[in-house]
Order: structure tokens, then C-alpha cells, then sequence
């Protein structure tokens, strides 16, 4: 099979989970006989500096032409304080808009070997396996206004929550559609009790859970769902919900797994290219030190190749390194314990690349 992966590794550890999940998708291809082409892209922080834009044109139709995208990370505090069109994760959410990215995959999964990395109890994260299907083109990200100014001459400030029904109710569809496929549940996060917006997502939900009568459907506000996602989180199949909701849970729910590290993300428009990321940003305090964890970008690289190119065999010999990787004691910072073997960012995507070109038990 032959692909164009466009690959955006953007800012901090960006680069250097990239670096190692392209090295994964050339291990794949070898094993599998694929030919898979990179093309890389500007976006970000670096791209404002070489280019005085978070996301150059060229960038965008790169993306657009091709079968899937590749994005590492953006941001960082060199450009915290550039004017909001400047901003490195201008680029980030331009590019989701652009391609009209509109639900975004967040899957989190119990490791049993990482069990010990997490700071919450055995019992409580055992066989956790939820779906977040974050709403990714609305909401406050992009309300306009949003901007600072005066009324009767004091500083006010205004940012816009804005949804058209008929973004919820697609992101909303496909969680159920999801949903079928998994425990046949869905838990639909909102802040009912407080925000319009949230009342009709409510609605909407319960207009869209009538033609799925084999699916449970459960309402949550999101206050309530944080604190559940730590105190029981096993109750948890799909959780869909909006914009900011669904970023601020999804890196909750990431310590389940262990880490930030461990959870990749798909993010599906109608009609394609879907684009795939870690959802971990470019982690300024460790970066260029070869020591952030590749796996949640690796098994991003897992999802595009289930989702955009239908290589489910692949995609499972990509999960199942990364499992056996772990068995095996192989361990970067944010996930070791005790007993583990600490290693770099390049010797763990070594360790996935060998495994995946070596083991004769991945079929
Ligand atoms: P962050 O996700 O970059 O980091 C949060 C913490 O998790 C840090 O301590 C970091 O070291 C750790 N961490 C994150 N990824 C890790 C990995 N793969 N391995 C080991 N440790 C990891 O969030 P932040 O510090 O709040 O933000 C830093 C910058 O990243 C900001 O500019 C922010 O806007 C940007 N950001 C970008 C994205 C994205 O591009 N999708 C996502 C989140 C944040
Ligand atoms: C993420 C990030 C982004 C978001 C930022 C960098 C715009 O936190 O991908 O989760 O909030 O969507
Ligand atoms: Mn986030």
C-alpha cells in the first residue's frame, strides 16, 4: 500500500516524538510492505520564527493532499507573549478548522505493567479502557468575540462560547456509532445546570440517543465526571463532550494510564485527511533532553493506520510492541518505578522498532 503522511513535529518534545513515531511507520512498512512518504511541514512556534506565521499556507495545502497527518506538539514560553494571531497554538487550532477536524479520539487504556506508574490505586484503574470523543471545531476555542476591551471606561474582557446544533449533533452521532462497537455506552458531559450551550447539547443527546435504543445513554455534569473519572473511572465506555471540557478531562483521564505520555488521539473530519497526535503539548521544562515518553505519539501512528489506511493488522503489531516493550521493564522517566529499566526517548522507540521488526509472535 502506498501513502503520503504529512508530519508536522512542531515545537519542544514535538520533534522528538515524531522523530521516533516516523521511525515506527518505517518499521511497519518494512515488515508489512508498505511504502509510506513523508513530507514535514511547518507549524508553531518555530514556524513563527523562521516564516512569521503559526501556519503557513503551504502547510495547509501539504495537509490537504495528503493520506493522513502526523503533528507532534506546539507552544512554548519563547512565544507566550506574542500577539494572539502569533501564537503557536493559533496554528494548532487553524489546522483542526481547516480541515474541518471536528471530533477528536482520545482513548484511554490500563496498562497492567504500568499499574505502578500511576498515582491512583490498583483496583481503581484495573481494566479501565474509555473513549473520550472530544467536540474539536467549536466552542470557546473559537468564539468570536474574544477579545479585551473598555466599557464605561473599565477593562472587560469577553470570550464567546458559540455551537451550532448541528456541530453537536455530529460529534454526538459518532460517539454513539462508537459506542456500538464497544460497551454500548455513552456518558454525555455537560454543565446543564449552568450554561445554555450546555442545555442544548442535553437535548441534543437525548434527541440523538432515541435512534440508538441498544446503547445506554447517561447524563453528567462535568464538575461531577472530574471527580468521578478519578474515584471510578471503570464506569466510564465513551465520554463525548465539548471543546474545553473535553481537553481538561482528557489529561485527568491520562493518569489512569500512567502518564500524559501514553495518550494518543485521531482526530476525524467528514471526509479526510485525520490527523493524529499525541495529546500532550511540547513540554518546555523537559525538552532536549531526550527523555520524553514516544509512546503516546506512537500509538497515534497505531490509530492512523486502523482509521486512515484500514491496516488493522499493523495497527495491532504497533500496540502489541508497545505492550511487550512494557512487559519487558523498559520504562522513560514519567512512567518508571521500581525494578524498572530507565530509558531514553530514542532507546524506547528502539525497543517498539525491534520489537516490531523482530517478534515472531506479532502475526
Ligand atoms: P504539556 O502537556 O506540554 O506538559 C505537562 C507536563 O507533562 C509537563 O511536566 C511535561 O514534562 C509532562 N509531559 C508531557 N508530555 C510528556 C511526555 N511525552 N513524556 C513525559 N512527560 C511529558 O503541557 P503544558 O506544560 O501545560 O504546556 C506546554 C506548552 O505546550 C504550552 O505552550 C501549551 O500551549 C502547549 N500545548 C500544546 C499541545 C498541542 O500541541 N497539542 C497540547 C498541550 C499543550
Ligand atoms: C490539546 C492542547 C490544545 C487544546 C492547545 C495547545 C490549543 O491542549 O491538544 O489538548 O487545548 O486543544
Ligand atoms: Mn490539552
Amino acid at each position: 500500500m502506498k501513502k503520503r503522511i504529512a508530519v508536522l513535529p512542531g515545537d519542544g518534545i514535538g520533534k522528538e516524538v515524531t522523530r521516533g513515531a516516523v521511525e515506527i511507520l518505517r518499521a511497519v512498512g518494512e515488515r508489512f510492505g508498505h511504502q509510506f512518504s513523508y513530507s514535514y511541514g511547518q507549524i508553531g512556534g518555530g514556524s513563527v520564527d523562521e516564516l512569521g506565521t503559526p501556519l503557513p499556507d503551504e502547510t495547509i495545502e501539504l495537509c490537504k493532499g495528503s493520506d493522513a497527518v502526523l503533528l507532534g506538539a506546539v507552544g512554548g514560553p519563547k512565544w507566550d507573549r506574542l500577539p494572539v494571531h502569533l501564537r503557536p497554538e493559533k496554528g494548532l487550532l487553524k489546522i483542526r478548522k481547516e480541515l474541518g477536524l471536528y471530533a477528536n479520539l482520545r482513548p484511554t487504556l490500563y496498562y497492567s505493567s504500568l499499574a505502578d506508574s500511576s498515582p491512583l490505586k490498583r483496583e481503581v484503574i484495573e481494566e479501565v479502557d474509555l473513549l473520550m470523543v472530544r467536540e474539536l471545531t467549536g466552542g470557546l476555542y473559537f468564539g468570536k468575540p474574544s477579545e479585551r476591551m473598555k466599557q464605561d471606561g473599565r477593562d472587560v474582557v469577553v470570550d464567546t462560547l458559540f455551537y451550532q446544533k448541528s456541530e453537536m449533533t455530529r460529534v454526538i452521532k459518532l460517539a454513539f456509532e462508537l459506542a456500538k462497537n464497544r460497551k454500548s455506552r455513552v456518558t454525555s458531559v455537560d454543565k446543564a445546570n449552568v450554561l445554555e450551550s450546555s442545555r442544548l447539547w442535553r437535548e441534543v443527546a437525548e434527541e440523538v440517543a432515541k435512534d440508538y435504543p441498544e446503547v445506554i445513554v447517561e447524563h453528567m455534569l462535568v464538575d461531577n465526571a472530574a471527580m468521578q473519572m478519578v474515584r471510578n473511572p471503570k464506569q466510564f465506555d465513551v465520554v463525548v463532550t465539548e471543546n474545553m471540557f473535553g481537553d481538561i478531562l482528557s489529561d485527568e483521564a491520562s493518569v489512569l494510564t500512567g502518564s500524559l505520555g501514553m495518550l494518543p488521539s485521531a482526530s476525524i473530519s467528514e471526509s479526510g485527511p485525520y490527523l493524529y497526535e499525541p495529546i500532550h503539548g511540547s513540554a518546555p521544562d523537559i525538552e532536549g533532553q531526550n527523555i520524553a515518553n514516544p509512546l503516546a505519539t506512537i500509538l497515534s501512528v497505531a490509530m492512523m493506520l486502523r482509521l486512515s489506511f484500514g491496516l488493522e493488522e499493523e495497527a495491532k503489531a504497533v500496540e502489541a510492541a508497545v505492550n511487550e516493550v512494557l512487559k519487558s521493564g523498559f520504562r522513560t522517566k514519567d512512567i518508571a518505578s521500581v525494578g524498572t529499566k530507565l530509558v531514553t526517548t530514542t532507546k524506547m522507540v528502539e525497543e517498539v522498532k525491534a520489537t516490531i521488526l523482530d517478534n515472531e509472535t506479532i502475526q
